[in-house]
C-alpha cells in the first residue's frame, strides 16, 4: 500500500476553464524521498497545495488523494497540520514571532500540546539541528538560510509524517541552497520521514532521490529513477532544468547519464577528443565607473563589522557578479553602492567624484 496516492485527479482553480491537474496518477511509498520537476507553471505547487486540506486552494478538485487508503478529505484539520510538513519558497512569510524560541512552539501550542511536551520537543529537534542557542534570537536577525532551516525545525516539531518543501531553496544562495538539500536528506534517512521536494534546480537532488516526477502542463510526464529519467526525457524543455552534468550527457548523445560532477568528469574524460571548446574572447572592459575604497559599515553600533576594509573597482561594460554566503554582506554591498545606507569609514566614488556630492535626483 502506498502512503500517498494520487487516483486520476484533477484539478480546475476556481474562475479557470481549464484544468491546472489532468489524471494525476502517483503512488508515494512510505520513507521516499521524490522529486518533483517540471517548467514553471506545470502545477508542482498546486500538487503539492492540493495535499494539505487547510491551505488548498478554492476550485474543483476531482478524483481522490490518499493516505494510507484513506481519503484525504476525511481528515481533520488537526490530522492535516500534524501529518504534512511544509516549507514554502517565501522564507519570510513563513516565520510569524519575533522570537526563535517561540517560533519553535508556535505550531505544537496551536495544536493545544502541554508545555513540558512542547519544551521537550523543541529541546530534541533544537539539538538535532544545533540551534539550541538561537532560542533568543529575534527571527528579524537570521539569515535566509536560517530561517529556512528554523521553518524545518518548527515543522518537524510537530512530528509529521510527511515533509512537503515547495521550492524551498529559491532564495538561498548556493552554497546554503545545498547544505539545505543535504539536511532535507539527512532527515529522510535519520528519522525515515517521507519526503516530497518540488525544484526546478535540481543540481544535488538527481543524486539523492529515491524517485522523480517530470510534470509538464498539468500531467505527469514520466515517474522513476533518476537515472531512467535522464534516459527517457528527450525534449529539451523539460530537461532544460535537470543537472548540469546530464544536460552535457544529453546533448553530445552519451550512452550513460552521470548524476554527480564525479560520474560527469569520468564521462566527459572519455569524450574529450569529440568535443571541441569555442574560442571565447575576453571582454574589453571600459574606464573605471565605480570604485569603493577601504569601506567599513555596521548597521548598529555593537555590531561587529558587516564589511571591513573592502575594495572594489567596477568598470564601465563589466558583468560583475558577487557571490558568497547568506550574510556575507552582498546585498549591503549594493545598497551601499546604490546609497541607501552609508559607510562609516571610506569612500565611494561615481565616475571619479564622491558619490556623497550626488544629489538624490542623480
Ligand atoms: N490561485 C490561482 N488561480 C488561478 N490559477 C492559478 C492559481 N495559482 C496557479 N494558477 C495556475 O496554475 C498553473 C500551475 O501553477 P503552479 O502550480 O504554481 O505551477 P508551478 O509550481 O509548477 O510553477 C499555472 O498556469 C498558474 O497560472
Ligand atoms: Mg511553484
Amino acid at each position: 500500500m502506498a502512503l500517498l496516492e494520487f487516483k486520476n485527479t484533477s484539478f480546475t482553480y476556481a474562475l479557470n476553464n481549464t484544468k491546472t491537474l489532468t489524471n494525476i496518477n502517483l503512488e508515494i511509498e512510505e520513507g521516499e524521498f521524490v522529486v518533483i520537476c517540471g517548467p514553471t507553471g506545470s502545477g508542482k505547487s498546486t500538487l503539492l497545495k492540493l495535499i494539505k486540506k487547510e491551505i488548498r486552494p478554492t476550485g474543483k478538485l476531482e478524483g481522490q488523494i490518499l493516505y494510507k487508503n484513506q481519503d484525504l478529505n476525511n481528515f481533520s484539520l488537526k490530522e492535516s497540520v500534524e501529518t504534512f510538513g511544509l516549507v514554502m519558497q517565501n522564507v519570510d512569510a513563513q516565520i510569524v514571532n519575533e522570537k526563535v524560541y517561540s517560533e519553535l512552539a508556535f505550531g505544537l501550542s496551536n495544536l493545544g500540546y502541554d508545555v513540558s511536551t512542547i519544551n521537550r520537543r523543541i529541546a530534541e529537534m533544537s539539538n538535532y539541528f544545533g540551534i539550541n542557542n538561537w532560542y533568543d534570537r529575534s527571527t528579524n536577525n537570521l539569515s535566509g538560510g536560517e530561517k529556512q532551516i528554523l521553518n524545518l525545525a518548527s515543522i518537524l516539531t510537530m512530528q509529521p509524517k510527511v515533509l512537503l518543501i515547495d521550492e524551498a531553496t529559491s532564495q538561498l544562495d548556493p552554497i546554503t541552497a545545498s547544505e539545505f538539500i543535504q539536511v532535507l536528506r539527512k532527515i529522510n534517512q535519520d528519522f525515515g520521514i517521507t519526503v516530497v521536494v518540488v525544484e526546478h534546480r535540481l543540481d544535488e537532488l538527481f543524486s539523492i532521490a529515491d524517485k522523480v516526477v517530470v510534470l509538464n502542463e498539468g500531467q505527469i510526464v514520466a515517474v522513476d529513477k533518476p537515472r531512467e529519467i535522464a534516459k527517457k526525457i528527450n525534449d529539451e524543455k523539460l530537461y532544460l532544468n535537470f543537472p548540469l552534468m546530464l544536460r552535457v550527457a544529453k546533448k553530445i548523445n552519451a550512452q550513460s547519464y552521470p548524476l554527480t560532477i564525479k560520474e560527469g568528469k569520468n564521462l566527459l574524460k572519455s569524450f574529450s577528443n569529440k568535443i571541441n571548446l569555442l574560442d571565447v574572447k575576453e571582454n574589453q572592459l571600459g574606464s573605471k565607473l565605480i570604485e569603493l575604497k577601504n569601506i567599513y559599515f555596521k548597521y548598529y553600533q555593537n555590531q561587529k563589522d558587516i564589511l571591513s576594509g573592502l575594495d572594489l573597482i567596477i568598470h564601465e561594460n563589466e558583468v560583475l557578479s558577487i557571490i558568497g554566503s547568506n550574510g556575507s554582506g552582498k546585498t549591503t554591498l549594493l545598497k551601499l553602492i546604490a546609497r541607501l545606507i552609508n559607510p562609516y569609514y571610506g569612500k565611494i566614488k561615481l565616475d571619479k567624484k564622491n558619490l556623497k556630492k550626488y544629489n538624490n535626483k542623480e
